[in-house]
C-alpha cells in the first residue's frame, strides 16, 4: 500500500476502508475483518458511526500486528468542549481496544470546536494520539478557527471525489500543508459518476472498473481516499490501484469533470441544528 506524508511527517496509507452506515454488532467487525484481510491497514472510523467497538474487535482479532494498522477516528460533537473531549477521547481508546489511535479528527465543525482541539492537542503530548486533524472544513471555517491551534491539523476529511473536487479549499490547505481526505470518493456510488463516459472510458483503457479509476485519480492528485464497500470482490478491487497509471492529459480530462458543487454544505446553519442535535451516548 502506497502512503502519503503528513506535515507531522507520519505516514498514512493513501486508501483507507471507510465504515460510516455499517452496523455495529457484527456487520462492521465482519467488514473490517474482510479488509484487513483483503490488504487494507488503514481504517476510517468515528465515535459518531457508533461502530469504533467492533472495529477494535475485528482489529484484535485479525492477529496483525497493532503498529501495521493506521486507525482514524473522529470526536462527536456531544462530546465537544476541553473537559468532555478527553472523556471522549478515552471513550474511542477503550472502544478500539488500543492504547494509541493514529489519527483523530474533530468530526464537524460547531459547538466549543477549540475547547476540543486543546484536549486532542494535549492527548498527542500524551502519546494517545499520534496526530490530529479536521473534518468539513470550508475555507470560511478554517479562518474562524486556525488563529486557536497551536497543532497545525495533518488533514481535512471533506466530500470529495471528480464531480466535487474542493478546489478553492485545496488551494488553501496546501498553504498549511494540510492533506486533504476524500469521503464520498466513489460519490457514494452515484451512477452518474460511476457510470460517465469518460470515467468508464478510462475503464476499458486499463482494464479496471469506474471506481478504481476514480480511485487511482485521486491518489495521482494526492488526496487520501476512504472507499466503502461491503462486497468483497470491490472491497478488494478499490486497492488494487497501483499497477497502472493516468497519463497528465488523462487526469486532466477527470478534472474537468468538477461540478464545483457538494452534496453537503457543513456552512449550512440547517445542517448545524440537525448535527448538534445527535446523541450518541447518554
Ligand atoms: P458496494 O458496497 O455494493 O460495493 P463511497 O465510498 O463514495 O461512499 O461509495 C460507496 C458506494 O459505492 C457503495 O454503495 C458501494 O457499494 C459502491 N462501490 C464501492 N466500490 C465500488 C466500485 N469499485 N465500483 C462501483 N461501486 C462501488
Amino acid at each position: 500500500m502506497k502512503t502519503i506524508q503528513l506535515n507531522n511527517n507520519q505516514e498514512i496509507p493513501a486508501v483507507g476502508f471507510g465504515v460510516f452506515m455499517i452496523p455495529n454488532d457484527g456487520p462492521t467487525y465482519d467488514a473490517t475483518l474482510a479488509a484487513l484481510k483483503a490488504g487494507y491497514r488503514h481504517i476510517d472510523t468515528a465515535a459518531g458511526y457508533m461502530n469504533e467497538s467492533d472495529v477494535g474487535k475485528a482489529i484484535k482479532d485479525s492477529g496483525i500486528d497493532r503498529k501495521e494498522i493506521f486507525i482514524t477516528s473522529k470526536l462527536w460533537l456531544q462530546d465537544y468542549g476541553y473537559e468532555n473531549a478527553k472523556k471522549g477521547i478515552e471513550t474511542s481508546l477503550k472502544y478500539l481496544q488500543t492504547d494509541y489511535i493514529d489519527l483523530y479528527l474533530l468530526h464537524q465543525p460547531y459547538g466549543d470546536y477549540l475547547g476540543a482541539w486543546k484536549a486532542l492537542e494535549e492527548a498527542v503530548e500524551e502519546g494517545k494520539i499520534k496526530s490530529i486533524g479536521i473534518s468539513n472544513i470550508t475555507v470560511n471555517l478554517w479562518n474562524k478557527f486556525k488563529n486557536g491551534m497551536n497543532i497545525t491539523p495533518v488533514v481535512n476529511q471533506v466530500e470529495f471525489n471528480p464531480f466535487t473536487q474542493q478546489r478553492e479549499l485545496r488551494k488553501v490547505m496546501e498553504e498549511s500543508n494540510i492533506k486533504l481526505e476524500a469521503w464520498y470518493p466513489l460519490g457514494h456510488g452515484n451512477k452518474d459518476l460511476l457510470e460517465n463516459e469518460t470515467i468508464v472510458s478510462l475503464a476499458n483503457k486499463y482494464n479496471k472498473n469506474a471506481g478504481q479509476i476514480i480511485l487511482r485519480w485521486i491518489y495521482q492528485e494526492g488526496v487520501i481516499s476512504l472507499p466503502k464497500s461491503t462486497n468483497p470482490q470491490r472491497m478488494q478491487g478499490n486497492i488494487d490501484i497501483f499497477d497502472f497509471e493516468l497519463t497528465q492529459e488523462e487526469t486532466e480530462t477527470i478534472q474537468a469533470l468538477d461540478t464545483g458543487k457538494a452534496t453537503h454544505n457543513p456552512e449550512d446553519p440547517a445542517n448545524e441544528t440537525r448535527l448538534m442535535g445527535l446523541k450518541i451516548h447518554d
